[in-house]
């Protein structure tokens, strides 16, 4: 039997317009650029505005991904969006991303904090080796500025907003996921942690008072933590794929602290020029970053055919994961291929098509419980007539 690699062939990703300074920060809380700066490595992040959602930013990203590998929506078999931050509780985040890209395939949602993506594209992976499916959209999505709360300084200056994809599709050559390793440490969930919102602390004026909405951070705690498992995490997941860290040519670490990727980069005895870092621009965009950091690695041409290249993910859970991905694409700097020009025009088409197919099923519901209201007295007189004429024979 032929071995099933699962291959990157999409990949986009969507940042909302709308930027926040350090500047923009100073005056909302007690804080400083050269604070931020220091200690973070950010400089601005991107939160979404009007008429913006998590599905919005995914759908996006989405389009862009399937542009690049030449899909139409309805191509896809499965769809799994990674986020801790969904636009409801049900229906599900990926169900929304489905139905709004016209997609028509099973998709559900995976939630793992800012590892999220890793775990993702770890699970689409073997949906593709076992030959369940041959083409797999995986989205990473975060609105963290929802339930950020702004007048604390702690957090507030982290994170920020963005969605990123990839198609992963079936693939003979030996290219694409070569290994990964996951893990879970929830006696470290209270590190990064809503209390509130959920069925143990459910809604009320007394959750709502307690600020229980909103992300809470033991950073000093975090920031130990996620210096020890990215390098323990890249190590095992480069070992599982049979190399050393000499074959390894490019890191894209979770984006959460210049001070933690450089720490996890000494550890690992990478020098900086292998390692993706664009936080200073989106700050920690959760289960989002690092798909955003591999599109930008591949729109800056940093990503070559036949590299071995690590993603590495620490977060809430607490989790982490790393992956292995040999790149099987043209070397040349991304440039989107000529199909992208139509893709959005035929992607609307696709989604026109799926709203024209739930209407007509709707439409075709309603005729039936219609028909059925009206039929039910008629079988039953009919019943009752044809029982009653037996009764007197
Ligand atoms: N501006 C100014 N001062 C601040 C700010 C701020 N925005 N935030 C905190 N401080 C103060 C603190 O109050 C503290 O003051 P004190 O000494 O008087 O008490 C001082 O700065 C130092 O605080 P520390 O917490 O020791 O600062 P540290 O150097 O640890 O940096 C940081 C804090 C940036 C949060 C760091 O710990 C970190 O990055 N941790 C990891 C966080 C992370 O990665 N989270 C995301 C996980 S992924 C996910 O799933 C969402």
């Amino acid at each position: 039997m032929t071995e099933r690699y699962s291959k990157i062939t999409g990949w986009g990703k969507y940042v909302p317009p709308k930027i926040l300074t350090n500047a923009d920060l100073e005056k909302m809380v007690d804080t400083s650029d050269e604070w931020i700066v220091t200690r973070t490595g950010i400089h601005e992040r991107h939160i979404i505005g009007p008429g913006e959602t998590n599905t919005t930013m995914s759908v996006a990203a989405s389009r862009h991904a399937l542009g690049v590998a030449g899909l139409m929506p309805t191509d896809i078999d499965l769809i799994i969006v990674a986020t801790s931050s969904p636009d409801h509780f049900l229906p599900g985040e990926a169900n929304e991303v489905q139905y709004q890209l016209g997609a028509e395939c099973p998709a559900f949602t995976l939630t793992a904090g800012c590892t999220g993506f890793v775990y993702a594209l770890a699970t689409a992976h073997q949906f593709i080796a076992t030959g369940a499916y041959d083409r797999v959209l995986v989205v990473g999505s975060e609105v963290i500025s929802t339930f950020v709360n702004w007048e604390d300084r702690d957090t507030c200056v982290l994170f920020g907003d963005g969605a990123g994809a990839v198609v992963l599709e079936v693939s003979s050559q030996p290219s694409g996921v070569q290994s990964f390793v996951l893990g879970s440490d929830g006696s470290g969930g209270e590190y990064l942690i809503v209390r509130g919102g959920g069925c143990a602390y459910p809604i009320s004026h007394e959750m709502i008072e307690d600020k229980a909405m909103y992300l809470e951070m033991d950073g000093r705690k975090v920031f130990k933590f996620a210096t020890r498992v990215m390098g323990e995490a890249t190590l095992q997941a480069v070992d599982k794929a049979g190399l050393t860290l000499d074959d390894i040519d490019l890191l894209i670490p979770h984006q959460a602290n210049t001070r933690i990727i450089e720490l996890a980069a000494r550890h690992l005895r990478l020098p900086m020029e292998k390692i993706v870092v664009n936080l200073d621009r989106y700050g920690n965009t959760s289960a989002a970053s690092i798909p955003i950091a591999l599109v930008e690695a591949l729109e800056e041409g940093r990503i070559q055919d036949g590299m071995n290249i690590v993603l590495v993910g620490f977060g809430g859970g607490l989790t982490w994961a790393a992956a292995v991905v040999r790149w099987g694409q043209p070397a040349e700097p991304v440039e989107l291929p000529l199909v992208w020009r139509f893709a959005p025009a035929g992607h609307r088409v696709s989604m026109t098509a799926a709203r024209v197919r739930l209407q007509a099923r709707q439409l075709a519901d309603m005729a039936s419980y219609h028909a059925s209201s009206l039929l039910l007295p008629l079988y039953t007189f009919a019943g009752r007539r044809k029982k009653q004429s037996k009764n007197k024979e």
